[in-house]
């Protein structure tokens, strides 16, 4: 079988783990969290690092720290999961969509600005698969009406917009550390920014809004969402190897894009000459001239044992939030069409070019191309 994710935990993960156990701090008191905080905060170029237990969690609190709530709208590409979505409604807000542009998948910018209402707050750019946004006319479009920009780097832990880190870009971001993220927690998130009051309202927020001056007296509701000292043991080890880790998505990512160059009608993230991306994941759009739909492809890579996942579908699309009477009558053709068409492939640190060469033939067999 060749998984479609492993992460690679062979440095000082074990070593900085066994600390954990040996000292005691297991939980969120522990002195890795900050250590980890502060290094990847360091890492980025921002101020504040606020560590919590999942990217999920990671966006609610972006999103709180932003001063987002009742009836606010946030605008936000149809195309992503539904933590984006998740994290507007629990603060009781709204989620507003584009669609994306068709060769990256990402936030389709030039859309934003028709999506504008007096109750619009934020921009929520998602850098999908590793690839970053267009966020220059973005940043353009963030000032003119002030709103406030919070990137969903969840995707692109090292990926660069005009040599500038994602996550880096506008007033608040998130990260998460999923385990098939670039560099993992096994769960885990953070949020990023350089602005003191939006930090201190995170890090209030994912530790229950405790009162700094009376102990278990709340003015607020915040949630549990602090990250262990366990984790950040393991995302210590794993930022130490960030730069490897990127080297190693780029080389793999590039292999695999010459090699599917051979197939016509299998469609590769396009590029962009502003961009690096971090190939977080190698994706591809299968035209609908090949006859077969992503669903397909998947169960007979399966067959072959070759582990596969498909592409988002529409957040317009989710049965979860229609019933909430929320995008009736909405429809993004790029999204979708790209969720019935897109698949990735195996992606992980560990891959070999040997294996990749085996995807592809198994790939080229389904498709009748080569
Ligand atoms: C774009 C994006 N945002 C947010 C998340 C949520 O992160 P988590 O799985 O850590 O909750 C993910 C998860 O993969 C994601 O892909």
């Amino acid at each position: 079988m060749i998984p479609v994710n492993e992460p690679l935990l062979d440095g000082m993960e074990k070593k900085l783990l066994i600390e954990c156990i040996e000292t005691g701090w297991i939980s969120s008191d522990g002195p890795f969290v900050n250590d980890f905080e502060n290094k990847f905060a360091s890492y980025l170029g921002v101020d504040y690092g606020i560590a919590v237990c999942n990217g999920t969690a990671a966006i609610e609190t972006a999103l709180y720290a932003a001063g987002i709530s009742k009836d606010d709208e946030v605008i936000m590409p149809s195309f992503t999961i539904i933590s984006c979505a998740l994290g507007v409604i629990r603060l009781s807000a709204i989620p507003v969509l584009v669609d994306v542009d068709s060769e990256t998948w990402n936030m389709d910018v030039s859309q934003i600005e028709s999506r504008i209402t007096a109750k619009t707050k934020a921009i929520m750019p998602v850098h999908i698969y590793g690839h970053p946004v267009d966020m220059d006319p973005l940043l353009e479009i963030a000032e003119k009406y002030n709103l406030i920009v919070i990137e969903d780097a969840a995707e692109v832990h090292g990926a660069e917009y005009k040599n500038r880190k994602c996550g880096n870009l506008g007033h608040i971001s998130i990260f998460s550390f999923y385990a098939n993220k670039i560099i993992t927690t096994g769960e885990g998130g953070m949020v990023m920014t350089s602005d003191s009051n939006m930090a201190e309202r995170a890090k209030s927020y994912r530790n229950l809004c405790f009162n700094p001056e009376k102990r278990f007296l709340h003015m607020e509701l915040g949630q549990n969402y602090r990250m262990t000292n366990l984790q950040a043991a393991i995302g210590i080890a794993q930022l130490s190897r960030i730069e490897e880790f990127i080297q190693i998505k780029r080389r793999l990512g590039e292999y695999y894009k010459k090699k599917l160059s051979v197939f016509d009608g299998v469609k590769c993230q396009v590029e962009k000459p502003w961009a690096k991306t971090v190939y977080w994941m190698y994706c591809i759009e299968l035209n609908n001239s090949l006859g077969i739909n992503a669903d397909e492809v998947i169960e007979k890579l399966e067959e072959s044992g070759i582990g596969s996942r498909p592409f988002f579908q529409g957040l317009h699309k989710q049965p979860a939030l229609r019933k909430m009477g929320l995008f009736e009558d909405e429809h993004y053709p790029v999204t979708e069409r790209i969720s019935d068409q897109g698949l990735y492939l195996p992606s992980g640190l560990t891959l070999k070019e040997e294996k990749i060469d085996l995807v592809i033939s198994s790939l080229g067999a389904i498709i009748n191309k080569i």
